[in-house]
């Protein structure tokens, strides 16, 4: 072949990987110097593939390969240039194994003033949290904030899919979920042990349109919560246990909370967790308003309470249980929720006595209590909710008038 025509030929397939490029051009954190060797701490170099990644004006790709890089804290912050732009991760972050190196900030890892992100790869975020929970003092300090960092915080993003990674050992929450605007989390896995403290699997807290799908989650604390201003948010295809199981709430702790609306939870297996799904309000509360919450066709495999609507929530004895919680629950509906409980009360909606339940409906449920004692029973106040198909234990309740 003439060297002319090979040279055509060259420029013909470097053109070609131009275009291919083109559409998102790739920041390897190795190129960056990240050494992936489980020893060096490679935040640096990953903060130099970011900045590159999110000022250049076309859409980005951080890839992180498979190896072990040592992450002293990383904040993945936004706004960028162009979109999407994605984070590429195959191989485990690890977090110091000291909690004390994470003192001072909220999330170990953190996506911040995001739009159009992508994360994805089936990749690890390795919190090492064993010495954290050995050193957990949040029962004893009645809260947690400011003491320990959780493990990926998710703040002020829009339009962005998590996809296909792990959160391992965290040291307090796995994931949270804060500001956020249609926002979706799928394939995810959680993983820690049963006994490890506070470790939530992802809370979200004042956004909307999040769904969470296809995910895995087992832990030491809630599977997952959605606290003040969560709506519209849907959660498919979740299994959870061990753990606390799915709740709203607690919600009515603080002043100015925003309500909790729109929440429908389907398709969803429970086993061996503490509580299946419950709303949760704290007593002498402020005014607020949770509304329009859906649970349906979740299986219940071993489960302490089941169905639990709990106004009366006050964990560590922190409050004034004679006042009654202000927070108005309103349209909720268990339908189609079947399985074991190990709690003879199978099904307990404990209202407030000052904002009564209203429209709570139960619908075709069937849950056997597996320990000793006799049936399962349920148990009502200050609620008269409305049953639909065959329901057991019976629900202290008026049949819907057909
Ligand atoms: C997750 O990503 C890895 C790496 O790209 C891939 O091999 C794996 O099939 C993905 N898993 C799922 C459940 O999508
Ligand atoms: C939500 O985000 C997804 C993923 O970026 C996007 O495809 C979709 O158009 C967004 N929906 C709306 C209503 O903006
Ligand atoms: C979702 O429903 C399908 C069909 O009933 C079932 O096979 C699957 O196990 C369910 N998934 C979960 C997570 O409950």
């Amino acid at each position: 072949m003439d060297s002319k025509r090979f040279q055509g030929i060259t420029t013909c397939l470097l053109f070609l990987v131009v275009v291919t490029n083109a559409q998102t051009s790739i920041f390897d954190v190795k190129t960056f110097g990240a050494k992936g060797d489980g020893r060096t701490d490679d935040s640096q170099a990953i903060g130099k593939a970011w900045n590159k990644a999110c000022t250049s004006p076309k859409p980005s790709r951080v890839l992180i390969s498979k190896g072990t890089y040592i992450v002293g804290s990383f904040v993945f912050q936004g706004p960028c240039m162009a979109s999407p732009i994605s984070v590429d991760v195959q191989g485990t972050l690890q977090a110091p194994v000291n909690p004390n190196q994470l003192l001072t900030k909220n999330s170990w890892i953190a996506f911040q003033n995001l739009n159009n992100l992508r994360v994805f790869g089936g990749g690890v975020f390795d919190g090492q949290g064993a010495l954290a929970w050995s050193q957990n003092s949040c029962a004893k300090l009645k809260r947690c904030s400011g003491s320990l960092a959780m493990n990926i915080g998710i703040t002020g993003v829009t339009n962005s899919v998590i996809n296909n990674i792990t959160s391992l050992n965290s040291k307090l929450f796995h994931m949270n979920v804060l500001g956020c605007n249609n926002v979706t989390l799928k394939k995810i896995k959680i993983i820690a042990p049963e006994q490890s403290l506070n470790t939530d699997g992802i809370h979200v807290g004042r956004s909307t349109n999040v769904n969470i799908i296809d995910t895995n989650i087992k832990t030491g604390d809630d599977c997952l919560s959605f606290g003040d201003g969560s709506q519209q948010i849907t959660v498919e295809r979740v299994t959870c246990g061990p753990g606390h199981g799915i709740s709203i709430g607690s919600l009515g702790k603080y002043p100015n909370e925003q309500p909790v609306k729109g929440i429908t939870v389907k398709n969803c297996t429970l086993t061996n967790t503490q509580n299946g799904v419950r709303v949760k309000t704290w007593p002498a509360s402020p005014i607020g308003v949770a509304s329009d919450m859906n649970f349906d066709d979740i299986v219940m495999k071993n489960v302490g309470n089941p169905i639990l609507i709990d106004q009366h929530y006050c964990p560590y004895n922190q409050c004034k249980d004679k006042i009654p919680s202000r927070i108005k629950i309103s349209n909720v509906m268990f339908k189609n929720i079947r399985g074991t409980s190990t709690t003879q009360t199978a099904v307990k909606i404990a209202c407030s006595a000052g904002v009564p339940c209203q429209n709570v409906a139960i619908s075709n449920v069937n849950l056997k209590f597996n320990g000793v004692g006799g049936p399962a029973v349920s148990e009502c106040s200050n609620v008269k909710p409305t049953i639909f198909g065959n329901v057991y234990p019976r629900v202290c309740a008026r049949r819907a008038s057909l």
